[in-house]
């Protein structure tokens, strides 16, 4: 198998969306946890229901939304200069530890991000954190006004690097896209970030599982949608590895 590009899913994947739950928990003292778990499953949610209603707003607008309607369902105040302040985070989330050098070692091959991500708040993110120097290109699914695990999106690997999917590596932590990606038909390493072990041993005492602990059950776990990835990692660092086992 060639493997002419890696193709990365941003959120989740290159930079920490958990790397919020500091300024949640800094703006409202003992909810950063619950905040941070609701905001993110309710934005994923938006994208699909917005995609499947044909009402797209972009994921900028998803983002704000899901983060008003996780502050309502809290009860907490809505003021705009916190509300401000948490939103700006999610331009400069926390790169995994391992990324930047990890798509450093890797340059001998094309490298991209696609994601949900709108183009400019992409482009801010993929700026501040100093990926723009190591990155090929940041694809966005803007263009397409629908977000993944849509077919359509994945089109654009191929329209932007001018390579085709066999030759592609796509990779995501995100159980939904891995499997949106294979069905497309891309080569496809999901990062297994939470074991099946390490998952089941967190719930043991059901009746004390935390916000995070759900989220990674309902969020971080394998789907069962029939598809299967072709290459399951740990972590970021374990790809150049798996490329020389490819080659
Ligand atoms: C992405 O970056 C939403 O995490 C997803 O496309």
């Amino acid at each position: 198998m060639t493997i002419k590009a890696l193709v990365f899913d941003a959120y989740g994947t290159l930079y920490d969306i958990q790397s919020v739950a500091a300024i949640t928990e800094e703006e409202f003292p003992g909810y950063g946890e619950i905040i941070t778990q609701i905001w993110r499953i309710k934005q994923l949610e938006y994208t699909w229901l917005r995609s499947l209603m044909r009402r797209y707003q972009d994921f900028s607008v998803i983002t704000r939304d899901s983060l008003a309607y996780t502050l309502r369902c809290l009860g907490l105040k809505d003021d705009p200069a916190v509300f401000g302040r948490i939103m700006e985070k999610y331009l400069h989330l926390d790169l995994y530890p391992d990324a930047k050098a990890t798509l450093v070692a890797m340059k001998d091959r094309k490298l991209a991000i696609l994601s949900n991500g709108s183009t400019d708040m992409l482009n801010t993110l993929v700026r501040n954190s100093g990926l723009d120097r190591v990155l090929d290109a940041t694809i966005s699914i803007d263009s397409k006004r629908v977000f993944k695990p849509s077919p359509e999106t994945y089109t654009l690997i191929e329209s932007n690097l001018g390579i085709p999917r066999a030759e592609v590596l796509f990779v995501s932590s995100n159980p939904f896209d891995a499997c949106g990606a294979k069905a497309f038909g891309l080569n496809v390493a999901w990062i297994e970030r939470v074991t099946v072990q390490a998952m089941a041993l967190a719930c043991v005492k059901s009746d004390a599982v935390p916000p995070l602990t759900m989220f990674k059950a309902i969020r971080m776990q394998m789907d069962e949608l029939g598809l299967e990835p072709d290459f399951r990692i740990k972590t970021l660092a374990d790809l150049p590895e798996l490329l020389k086992s490819m080659a």
